[in-house]
């Protein structure tokens, strides 16, 4: 493995200093929660090895959500990026093949990388409304093709795959025989009824997810990995728990708590980040110098600018931050030009949000 620090979290705001932004519509999730927020109070538990897998309870409740599936499917790792680097560093070595699309969330690229595996990424564009042909999935495939990854709802545009979509990326992966990953992070933000748990949907498929960006709690690091596969279950186990043999006792209690009060806490979520999304949209589309895909889920979106800002993207991210205070995801987060840029509406308050925005519009003024 070749490590090397990625963009995105060497420049994210908790490395760069939160104090020091005023307006952040950088990040990815949600408001960040306290135990309070969500009625917690951490009792005296044993900080004991856990089930390697995960706290059972904790399992079952992720197992629900998907069709045909049960605890033993689920294996509860260190965050969704835990998840994926597990997955990665299973199943491709230098030999391999991956397919994967582009923009994505970082690790799902640099990962790959760093495996030294080859890769060919489908960049999704601006002009098919960041939209997934599988066609184009069908003829990346080589013989040497190991895992094909997609990210659904997909960050940084919110562009979601359809059912009819992923059935056809579960039929073409099949074909090929190589493995399909759904990253699907942003799952329980989808603004429609969100697609099925794909890995319920076939034994090579597998699915990965987590609690930090619909329920905001990115620091209790729990995510997991969803696979009917026994054979490759033993696998991603075995790397588990060579990494950290078992999770966090604790952050694994508190998983279990939101998870069991996901009733409560998604609805008038979801209603906040539709009306949230709304602010954004009749910002955007009275600002000539911006123009978008409207996401269909999770809390970011991809606009780009119609013109070249006074200085250049540089003058423009400069000003925006000295000038304003205000802090977003540069293209280059997600390997693409910084005339692009990923904005956050999840996690700011309202005023934060609009401030931010209007912070946007005057750096793009110069
Ligand atoms: C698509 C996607 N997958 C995985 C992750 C990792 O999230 P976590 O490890 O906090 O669950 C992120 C975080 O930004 C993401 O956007």
């Amino acid at each position: 493995m070749r490590y090397a620090r990625m963009p995105i979290e060497v420049e994210s705001p908790e490395e760069y200093g939160y104090a020091r932004i005023r307006w952040n519509l950088s990040e990815s999730s949600v408001a960040d929660q306290k135990l309070s927020d969500l009625g917690l109070t951490i009792p005296d538990l044993t900080l004991l090895y856990g089930e390697h897998r995960g706290r059972i309870r904790l399992r079952e409740l992720i197992a629900a959500e998907g069709q045909g599936l049960s605890a033993d499917d689920v294996l509860v790792t260190t965050g969704a990026a835990g998840a994926l680097f597990i997955i990665a560093t299973s199943l491709l070595s230098a030999d391999d093949h991956l397919v994967v699309i582009r923009p994505n969330y970082a690790t799902n690229l640099e990962t790959p990388k760093a495996i030294g595996c080859a890769v060919t990424h489908v960049d999704l564009a601006f002009e098919d409304g960041f939209r997934l042909d599988p066609e184009r999935i069908v003829a990346a495939i080589t013989p040497r093709t190991r895992l094909v990854s997609v990210t659904c709802p997909h960050n940084p545009t919110g562009v979601m795959l359809s059912r009819a979509e992923l059935d056809a990326l579960v039929a073409i992966t099949a074909r090929a025989g190589c493995r399909l990953l759904v990253d699907e992070t942003y799952r329980d933000l989808s603004f429609d009824a969100p697609l099925p748990v794909a890995a319920g949907l076939s034994e090579h498929v597998i699915s990965v997810a987590s609690l930090s960006k619909a329920y905001g709690v990115p620091g209790i690091r729990i995510g997991w990995l969803v696979s009917r596969d026994p054979a490759l279950r033993e696998v991603f186990l075995a790397a588990s728990e060579q990494i950290s043999i078992c999770g966090s006792v604790m952050d694994e209690w508190v998983a279990e708590q939101v998870m069991q009060r996901r009733g409560q806490i998604l609805p008038p979520r979801l209603a906040q980040m539709h009306a949230r999304l709304g602010r954004v949209s009749a910002w955007i589309e009275g600002e000539p110098l911006l123009e978008w895909v409207k996401p269909s889920g999770g809390v970011v979106c991809f606009p780009r600018m119609t013109s070249e800002p006074p200085g250049g993207t540089e003058g423009f991210y400069r000003r925006l931050l000295e000038d304003h205070g205000a802090y977003v995801g540069p293209g280059h987060w997600f390997e693409r030009p910084d005339s692009y840029f990923r904005l956050g509406y999840g996690w700011p308050t309202d005023r934060e949000l609009d401030a931010g925005l209007a912070a946007i519009s005057a750096a793009l003024r110069g």
